[in-house]
């Protein structure tokens, strides 16, 4: 955890005052660890960055939609960006204010669409004509106008890892720039619409400021030929996408982002505009570590491996991303370290956590993965029958069991013989 909410006192790795040895005697590894600490003070970048300002957080849950983070989100202030009726489910479940809704995504689906304007959200960020005409007709016959933005694709290069930019022309998300104009048009005629916002998110787990604005840039024309077509809107949604530390990453803050857009518009008039953010990543990425034990230690000619209890369905971004996290030793042992692999169980050369590790470890050993708290337990899978992890926050020397781990009837208790 990059927060300092993962401190070591006396050799021993603790998150706030939770020692991890004794948690992991209690709750068994795989174990997911969040840091309530962690959420405020990663809360309290973002409440600063908008104080006195016309703007809605809206938290990307498919970060993490935890019940309990959703909830601690929501008492904090925050709204919520949800791309499916499943998240609608869960933010209306920990009470969400539904006009601090906004629903994203490019498959939306009737029923989906149905329960999302009978839950009265603030708006639907829209990516394709055809969703357009979707949500009019349902809307004509439900006699329920629906708010929409429409989510536009402004071609600029996130410099991100290919599979999570999104704003690019070959990406399958949002209406590019040059057919906006002509879908706001229609738009604006349909009865049971109602125009309210424009919308973009241009990727993921970015490290710098420029493709923000370079996508404003792109973005304020057109909103000046709205407002030249009789189109008004009344928000500007920037989407998520602010990247988190997991190695040596370093990262703007909230604040300088926020102040580059709101300087922007000024400079176009346009700050009458409220502004909406979508953080997931940025919200909760490092306020999680994932605790694992090493089982075996495997020593092949070229390589040495620790063997650990998680794996690949726990966390799967290095296998898809190759992405890096951090590991460390939950009490640190003395003397020389090798190189380790750090993999899990599952049968699958892909299933890897760590590369190339310098490691002294031995078997029972406990290691921390960090920066789990972002689209590790929502990417889980039951792969190889494997059930997935329990979860808890820790709030000082306290801690709360936030999902219990399955067990192995529920991974089966769908299934049926014939
Ligand atoms: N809004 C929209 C419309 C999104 O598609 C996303 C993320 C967000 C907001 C939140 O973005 P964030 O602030 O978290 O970057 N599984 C990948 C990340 C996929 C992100 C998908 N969209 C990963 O593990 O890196």
């Amino acid at each position: 955890m990059k927060n300092n909410h993962l401190k070591l006192k006396n050799n021993i790795f603790h998150v706030e005052n939770i020692n991890l040895e004794l948690l992991a005697n209690k709750m068994g590894t795989p174990l997911y660890v969040y840091s309530r600490a962690a959420i405020k003070d990663s809360w309290n970048r973002y409440a600063k960055a908008i104080l006195n300002k016309n703007c809605l957080i809206c938290y990307g849950m498919k970060a993490n939609s935890n019940l309990a983070i959703l909830k601690e989100f929501s008492e904090l202030g925050s709204g919520f960006d949800i791309v499916s009726g499943g998240e609608l489910e869960r933010a209306l479940a920990i009470g969400a204010n539904p006009q601090k809704i906004v629903f994203s995504g490019v498959g939306k689906q009737e029923w989906e669409i149905i329960y999302a304007l009978k839950s009265g959200i603030k708006c639907f960020n829209i990516e394709s004509e055809a969703e357009l005409h979707k949500i009019s007709d349902i809307a004509s016959n439900l006699h329920i106008t629906a708010p929409i933005s429409i989510r536009v694709n402004p071609d600029v290069d996130a410099k991100t890892h290919p599979y999570i930019s999104t704003g690019l022309k070959e990406n399958k998300f949002g209406i590019s720039i040059k057919n906006a104009l002509n879908c706001y048009k229609t738009a604006s005629k349909l009865p049971f619409i109602d125009i309210v916002g424009i919308d973009c998110h241009i990727g993921s787990q970015l490290t710098e400021i420029p493709p923000f604005i370079d996508a404003l840039d792109k973005l304020i024309p057109l909103i000046k030929e709205l407002i030249k077509n009789n189109i008004s809107i009344k928000h500007l949604d920037i989407g998520g996408g602010l990247g988190i530390t997991y190695k040596d990453e370093v990262i703007p803050d909230p604040k300088q982002i926020i102040d580059s857009v709101i300087l922007k518009l000024k400079e176009s008039n346009l700050d009458h505009l409220e502004l909406i953010l979508e953080p997931g990543r940025s919200l909760i990425g490092n306020c999680g570590i994932l605790l694992t034990k090493v089982i075996y230690i495997k020593h092949s000619e070229d390589r040495n491996f620790v063997i650990v209890d998680a794996a690949m369905n726990d966390l799967l971004r290095p296998a898809l991303y190759q992405s890096y996290h951090e590991v460390k030793p939950v009490a640190p042992r003395t003397g020389n370290a090798k190189e380790y692999d750090v993999v899990g169980p599952i049968c699958e050369s892909a299933d890897w956590l760590a590369k190339n590790r310098l490691l002294n470890v031995q078997e029972n050993d406990l290691l921390i993965i960090e920066s789990a708290g972002a689209y590790c337990t929502t990417m889980s899978s039951n792969y190889n029958s494997r059930v997935r992890p329990a979860e808890v926050i820790v709030d000082d020397c306290k801690y709360y069991i936030i999902k219990n781990r399955e067990n192995l009837s529920d991974i089966l208790k769908l299934e049926t013989t014939i």
